[in-house]
């Protein structure tokens, strides 16, 4: 497209929850420039509809099949047990997506396929991590380890099978406990709601398999800590963020959907900075 102008990127919102609620409310208020709110989708239309009457642009709320086909990007941020639903059709009309339930979209060749095949881009914001800038361009070396570290007050990781496999009290908890220590595939099974950073950070590295994670429930904590080693031939990165919970959902850190803000302004934008 280079030369010519850019058409407005309509943006739709699949799940309507903390992250989506965010990035619609900063759409409807101009955050992005070359971008606007064209519908928000969610399993609960009634209530999202009582969100949507309350922005200026008072986005159309549809189910999913009419939503992708209204707009050219589906920003995805719903749970983690819905993601097929939304991201098959979307790419299947060959619609782009964002995705934030990035360890859904972990080893899924078949996604990759279809996107190849209709044309359509997945996009991975870096969410709730940081320095994946560095992580990519490590990775087009060679990479000794990428390992990660990550803590979290034990009420965020309520709920989570990983915690009864590990055979945990969360609520007993007196001081750090590791509730899992393995590869970044296994811990998005186990963990689907909280370490969708892993997902990221092995697609930006070294994969799923080779990517080691341990969590550890930490009453210690009230943010939700990663701390990241990367090891390589161009040396050693170490990431550290804490990320204040969100007030609606404590397991999403506030940097979550401020990340996918931050993506979409990329992607529409004609002066892009970083890896
Ligand atoms: N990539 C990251 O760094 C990162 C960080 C935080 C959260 N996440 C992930 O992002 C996703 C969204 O997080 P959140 O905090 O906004 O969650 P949330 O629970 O606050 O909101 C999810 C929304 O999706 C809706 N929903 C449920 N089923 C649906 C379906 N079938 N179709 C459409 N919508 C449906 C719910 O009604 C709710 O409104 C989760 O998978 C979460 O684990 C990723």
């Amino acid at each position: 497209m280079g030369g010519m102008d850019r058409r407005e990127l309509k943006v739709g919102i699949a799940g309507c929850g903390t992250i989506g609620r965010k990035v619609a409310s900063e759409l409807d208020c101009g955050f992005v420039p070359g971008a606007r709110l064209g519908g928000i989708s969610s399993r609960n239309l009634a209530r999202a509809r009582r969100f949507a009457s309350n922005l200026n642009c008072c986005p159309p709320v549809v189910g999913l099949e009419r939503l992708v086909e209204m707009v050219d990007l589906v920003v995805e941020a719903a749970p983690a047990s819905a993601f097929d639903s939304i991201a098959k059709p979307t790419l299947g009309a060959g619609k782009d997506i964002m995705v934030l339930s990035g360890g859904a979209l972990l080893d899924r060749d078949d996604l990759f396929a279809l996107a190849e095949r209709t044309g359509a881009t997945i996009y991975v914001p870096s969410g709730a991590i940081a320095g994946l800038d560095g992580v990519a361009g490590a990775a087009a070396g060679r990479i000794d380890s990428i390992t990660m570290i990550t803590r979290k007050p034990p009420s965020g990781l309520r709920g989570a099978p990983g915690v009864e496999k590990a055979g945990i009290d969360l609520d007993a908890l007196t001081e750090p406990t590791v509730v899992f220590e393995g590869p970044a595939i296994e811990a998005c099974m186990l963990f689907p709601a909280n370490v969708n950073v892993s997902a990221a950070l092995s697609m930006a590295g070294v994969g799923p398999t080779l990517t080691r994670i341990r969590i550890y429930a930490d009453p210690t904590v009230d943010r939700n800590t990663h701390d990241i080693v990367v090891e390589g031939e161009f040396g050693r990165l170490s990431i550290r963020i804490e990320n204040v919970p969100s007030a609606a959902n404590p397991r999403t850190g506030v940097l979550s959907a401020l990340s996918a803000l931050a993506a979409l302004r990329r992607i529409t934008s004609h002066v892009r900075v970083g890896t």
